[in-house]
């Protein structure tokens, strides 16, 4: 029997041509009548996705699982992976079930598969799209290599809120940048058609608003306005989906009092209708049952009932569908038209992969072999690793300067820090099967960079806890070095999916571990390595030199011995804002204006008692070895109607005594509006090479549909008025100057 369907598949695949509408029709046809063919129990089977299990062996798979694949009452699986193990399973889905319906495998591949990228908050401050887009491809490459066909990827959820540990997964604060960075993933994973066998489906995740959770603790509440949703939440579901994402993933959040994966107006009215998503929708993991925690449904069959009723296809690791659904079919609480169409977004998927042409064509140990950990993967992870790197300080100690450091160096240097001689945390969070012993730790990195120099290194202290019983053997190191390397921050468990952080100082003992190496007198150059913004103003006053590191994944040690020692250039910009403390959050550049606006002579205004408004590091900031400046910022007109375009053009100059590379940041204001307007939105951006002295102009053009917000009616357009245009290196240091948009 399933030879006869994989036979049929493969004379439609052949015989189609390359017309969309055509190709479309065929491929309905074939979905159509595979869903005729298949029972009630084989229709729900292609709604489950249960996960496979681990061991140290690699994965495994629970006894009853295998059954449900052997009798198609479960579809999918997902965090299986490796060519050998898939083959298997597969071989269980196509050769023992009745219609051999091959199963999709899907795998958090997040920022890499087996050799790591950095993880996705770094990398975006690369605002390398190129960069981004390749390392979303090569991810995709290995990840096809080792039996996969389905990443949970990418994570496109906005966040105003570092203590949210899944911030580490996103790409920052801002709506415009997010929408870019979304859509470079998309086409990363993509690639030209899904059926070619080096990429993965993507998913879109997670639909929607999750990362405005309240207090910034993982899962809490969501409530905002319609407007905040669609201005500062959705554009990047919306650029994914522009880009041609396959898949969406819902929500673990409640969104103004509806669970999203039970949420028609999410599912229905805005990703099918509004946007005319064909794609299918499966849950974030067990969300169907935890609508009976929100309150929302009675029972696991209620939940089930409202998630599909709301539009959701597949059910991941819930068993809601696979339990209940038949029942909730039979007492007319769902209708089989709705299950028809779940199934056909699930085996369309299928068909678009090519799996009904070759079910093996993603389990190739050929390409396995080849693919997986090669000199082309590991030479990417250190291009992405060098350009996420951001330069937050870079101040003279004594009257010189401590960084770049000469490579030719005979220094003898203190490496100091539970990071230094890491190779686990430097993967960070969700790092797949990434393979630890893979990773240059810092210390191998700076060796090898600086062979002249002597290296001395202590563990200083840990992650957690107070225990500063390594303190003394660090400060004796310390004091008998020239210069001291902290290597801090955070393990990689400490942030992403549910590690949020009420305190996001530097953890454990390493707060003190600094102070006590500064009393050294000695020269410190700080290293931080986290996956979220940590609020370090102390370091930011004492310390001369610091290092936003992240988590850099296989060739974090190389990446960071490339940036201290000049060789490779920083140029990272930072994505979200770095706030002084966690009283400042949520805290964001596009905030408003208020009806009192900061004012430092009149305490009446909108500030606080204690500190600054201003945060530690603005959005879009990042130091070089090399200075830029901004002049004569110019608009070609000084009114535009609709149907015009401003041209906007900023001079650059590299004014520092190296190579440099700088993003050239384009921000607006809408001075007055139906409803108020943000005092800075990002509207573009240009990453630009300069040498010494090199001058360049900088062209940006606006034209009114980049203007336009949910006005007061809520509908989208841009009104008439005076308008601010900004240019600079950051959300703060800008030009600025004057145009109206006229009728
Ligand atoms: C996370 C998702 C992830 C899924 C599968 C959930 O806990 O929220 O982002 O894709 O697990 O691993």
């Amino acid at each position: 029997m399933k030879k006869q369907w994989i036979g049929m598949a493969l004379t439609i695949m052949i015989t189609m041509t390359a017309g969309a509408q055509v190709g479309d029709t065929e491929r309905e046809e074939f979905v159509d009548s595979l869903i005729q063919r298949m029972t009630l129990e084989e229709k729900i089977g292609q709604l489950t996705l249960f996960t496979s299990d681990w061991a140290s062996t690699g994965p495994t798979l629970r006894e009853g699982y295998k059954q449900d694949i052997q009798s198609g009452k479960c579809g999918n699986i997902f965090n299986a992976h490796t060519a050998a193990y898939n083959r298997k399973l597969q071989q269980m889905a196509v050769e023992e079930t009745r219609l051999g319906i091959p199963l999709l495998f899907g795998y958090d591949i997040i920022h890499g598969y087996k050799t790591i990228f950095p993880i996705p908050l770094a990398e975006a401050c690369s605002w390398d799209l190129g960069l981004i887009e390749k390392s979303a491809r090569l991810s995709a490459r290995e990840a096809a290599a080792g039996g996969l066909n389905w990443t949970f990827n990418p994570m496109v959820d906005i966040t105003y809120d570092p203590r949210w540990g899944r911030i580490a997964e996103g790409s920052g604060e801002d709506p415009y940048y997010s929408s870019k960075v979304a859509a470079a993933k998309v086409k990363g994973y993509q690639g030209k058609k899904l059926e070619d066998p080096l990429t993965l489906a993507a998913c879109m995740k997670h639909f929607a608003a999750y990362g405005a959770a309240e207090a910034g603790r993982d899962y809490n509440t969501v409530d905002m306005s319609e407007r905040r949703l669609r201005e500062i939440y959705l554009p990047p579901f919306k650029a994914s989906i522009d880009a041609g994402v396959a898949t969406v993933m819902t929500a673990f959040n409640e969104l103004n009092g509806i669970p999203a994966t039970g949420n028609k107006f999410l599912f229905r009215e805005i990703l099918r209708e509004e946007w005319n998503f064909k794609g299918m929708v499966v849950t974030d993991y067990t969300s169907i049952e935890e609508m009976v925690n929100h309150g929302y449904a009675q029972d696991e069959k209620h939940a089930g009932e409202l998630a599909l009723n709301a539009g959701i296809d597949m059910d991941m690791q819930s068993a809601a569908f696979y339990n209940y659904l038949a029942k909730s079919l039979e007492e007319g609480k769902v209708t089989m038209s709705d299950i028809n169409s779940s199934v056909k977004n699930v085996l369309m998927l299928k068909y678009d992969l090519g799996l009904f042409d070759d079910p093996y064509k993603y389990i190739d140990e050929t390409r396995e072999e080849n693919i997986i950990l090669s000199q082309e993967m590991k030479d990417h992870a250190l291009e992405s690793a060098m350009q996420s790197i951001v330069l937050l300080k870079n101040e003279k100690f004594n009257g010189s300067e401590l960084l770049p450091i000469n490579t030719n160096t005979g220094k003898t240097i203190a490496v100091i820090g539970p990071l230094a001689d890491n190779q686990t945390d430097m993967l960070g969070t969700w790092h797949a099967a990434g393979v630890d012993s893979e990773v240059v730790t810092l210390m191998k990195g700076l060796r090898k960079k600086f062979p002249n120099a002597q290296f001395n290194y202590a563990f200083g202290g840990g992650f957690e806890g107070n225990d500063q019983s390594g303190f003394m053997e660090a400060i004796e190191v310390a004091k008998q070095s020239d210069l001291v390397i902290m290597a801090l921050g955070e393990n990689y468990r400490q942030n992403g999916e549910a590690a949020s952080r009420s305190n996001i100082d530097l953890p454990g003992p390493q707060k003190e571990l600094i102070k006590e190496i500064y009393q050294t007198g000695k020269p410190v150059i700080s290293l931080v390595m986290a996956g979220r913004p940590l609020t370090i103003g102390w370091m930011d006053e004492n310390i001369p030199a610091i290092v936003y590191a992240w988590h850099l994944g296989t060739r974090a040690g190389d990446a960071i011995a490339e940036v201290l020692s000049g060789d490779y250039n920083p140029s990272g910009k930072l994505v979200c804002t770095f706030p002084r403390n966690t009283g400042q959050i949520p805290i964001y550049y596009n905030h408003k204006n208020t009806g009192r606006p900061f004012d430092a002579d009149n305490k009446y205004t909108t500030r606080y008692l204690d500190i600054p408004n201003e945060p530690l590091y603005p959005f879009g900031y990042g130091l070089s070895y090399t200075s830029f400046e901004y002049d004569d910022l110019e608009l070609d007109k000084e009114e535009i109607t609709f149907g015009e375009k401003l041209q906007v053009s900023v001079k650059v100059t590299n004014t520092g005594n190296r190579r440099g590379e700088e993003v050239v940041q384009l921000y607006v204001r809408d001075l007055v509006g139906s409803v108020t307007r943000p005092v800075k939105e990002l509207k573009g951006f240009k990453k630009i090479s300069l040498d010494p002295s090199e001058t360049k102009h900088v062209m940006f053009s606006l034209t009114p549909d980049d203007l336009r917000f949910y006005a007061k009616d809520m509908n989208y357009v841009a009104e008439p008025g005076d308008f601010k245009v900004f240019a600079g290196g950051n959300a703060i240091e800008v030009l600025e100057a004057d145009f109206k948009l006229v009728e």
